[in-house]
């Protein structure tokens, strides 16, 4: 995704949202999100960082609430559809993409896992930024290898609590992570 595309689809996302874009839900969640996600993508094999960034823009920008809300996820999957229809905002995603982008859209709000890579990256993207509400993210319930690495749940969380915390050392350069095991 270039920088135009990204930027068009973020300001779509804004405009769709319906609550105040300083919340937990809003755009600096959407941001980490992205950062985190970009980051998964890259060290994840077969993980596609177009739709992973497509994910953080709109997987909460349906929301009506900072609540209970459980069909945010299905309304940003059919807010993607529509985007898909237009001639410029996703219309550059192949089929499959888009479908991997409405699933991680519809499902990222039951808590499931996955060992699909993109889906994964997404939901583990979104599951780094829990910090900002008080939760740690469990090791159990994130799905990739790399995005249970103790130093990448570090980045995450002190960046949720609003602190500039560079990409761990090691993590930039070197996408092999020894253990396989939830930590
Ligand atoms: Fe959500
Ligand atoms: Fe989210």
């Amino acid at each position: 995704m270039t920088e135009q595309q990204s930027n068009r689809l973020k300001m779509r996302a804004v405009e769709r949202f319906p609550m105040a874009m300083g919340g937990i839900h809003g755009i600096a969640h959407w941001g980490r999100v992205r950062e985190n996600g970009l980051l998964l993508a890259k060290l994840i094999p077969g993980a596609d960082r177009t739709v992973v960034e497509a994910f953080a823009w709109l997987h909460d920008c349906c929301r009506e609430n900072d609540g209970h809300d459980p069909d945010h996820g299905k309304r940003a999957a059919e807010f993607a559809r529509q985007l898909a229809e237009e001639p410029t905002v996703l219309s550059f995603l192949q089929t499959e993409q888009l479908e991997d982008l409405c699933s991680a859209c519809e499902f990222h709000t039951a808590g499931q896992t996955t060992d699909h890579p993109t889906i994964g990256a997404c939901w583990d993207a979104d599951r780094l930024d829990l910090f900002r509400v008080g939760i740690r993210p469990k090791s159990e319930l994130l799905n990739t290898e790399i995005a249970r690495h103790p130093p990448v749940i570090h980045w995450a969380v002190e960046r949720s609590r609003g602190l500039e915390m560079p990409v761990p050392e090691g993590i930039r350069t070197n996408p092999v992570v020894s253990s396989n095991k939830p930590c």
